[in-house]
């Protein structure tokens, strides 16, 4: 198996551009995820994100899991597991206004680190659409254009905990999906593994690595490129030992964003084939109202639904 795609983004500065540039196009086609390095996020703000956010978890949700957890536990088999995530987690907004000053129980300095940190991921972010529109080769800016809606873009964070399961058997620790959102970056715990995707029908860990973030493509960007990148099924599987820390950023279209596949790149697959497949075109939070419901369901049916009940014609 082709090992795990991971840029160096220091080498798009140089000679190595070209090969670098190839490796995302292979990802983001084949892969629907990768892992960057040297990605102008600091070491340090990384590191207080991380220890803020595990002693968050020890101080305000530990105990809160624990009382969920026995009581799953001690249910079994007859808790239903399957429609369970064994996971702690809050929510984040960013934009199109923060609510970091209004979540609780977060210390002052942790609010000030988490804003710090968002603003360096929102850059991250864009600069990494800007990429893709390279790859596409379609106009710089126009990912983030496509994403803005009247309020701009929609961004936030699930901080979240997977905490050591007895029975991973049993449960998951989040079950699999596909993100429905744009382009989504993650900072994973580099000691407890867990996070797989899913890869020519089998599951692949998406390997822990020490100030990494990890990036997927959300259901969007598979509309906008017209199926060219690929939103990836991905999962969390509990484990046995250690307490897993994920904190998942989702750069998202604007709720009112119409959403349809980058006429460039349409043209070109119309030339390939006659009667090539169109993605639909649709008002993102419709997408996200039919989501809420199927997170853990196929992508397809959503596509298709979106073209049968949502669609809304070219202007
Ligand atoms: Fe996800």
């Amino acid at each position: 198996m082709e090992s795990f795609p991971v840029i160096n983004m220091a080498k798009l500065d140089g000679e190595e551009r070209g090969p670098t540039m190839q490796v995302l196009n292979d990802a983001c086609e084949n892969w629907g995820f990768f892992e960057l390095l040297d990605h102008g996020i600091s070491v340090e703000l990384m590191d207080k994100v991380e220890s803020f956010t595990k002693g968050h978890y020890k101080k305000s949700m530990e105990q809160r899991f624990k009382e969920f957890a026995s009581e799953a536990l001690e249910k079994g088999e007859e808790s239903d597991a399957s429609n369970m995530d064994w996971e702690s987690t809050f929510f984040l907004r960013h934009l199109p206004e923060s609510n970091i000053s209004e979540v609780p129980d977060l210390d002052d300095e942790y609010r000030k680190v988490m804003k710090e940190f968002a603003t360096e991921l929102e850059k991250l972010a864009e600069r990494l659409l800007d990429l893709l529109c390279e790859n596409l080769g379609i106009e710089m800016g126009y990912l983030k254009k496509a994403f803005c809606g009247s309020k701009g873009p929609t961004f936030g964070t699930k901080v979240s905990n997977y905490p050591p399961c007895p029975r991973p058997e049993l449960f998951k620790g989040l079950r699999a999906h596909t993100d429905a959102g744009g382009i989504i970056l993650l900072f994973q715990d580099d000691r407890v593994s867990g996070l797989q995707l899913l890869k020519d029908g089998q599951w692949v860990d998406v390997p822990p690595m020490r100030h990494s973030i990890v990036v997927n493509i959300g259901d969007q960007l598979e509309v906008i490129t017209n199926g060219k990148y690929k939103s990836v099924l991905h999962r969390v599987v509990a484990q046995t030992d250690g307490n897993r820390m994920s904190l998942a950023s989702f750069y998202n279209p604007g709720s009112d964003a119409v959403i349809y596949p980058a006429p460039p790149l349409l043209e070109k697959e119309v030339e390939k084939e006659a009667g090539a497949e169109v993605y639909p075109r649709f008002v993102f939070e419709d997408y996200m109202k039919l989501y809420a419901g199927q997170k853990f369901q196929a992508k397809e049916p959503r596509f298709q639904a979106m073209k049968c009940t949502h669609a809304i014609p070219t202007a």
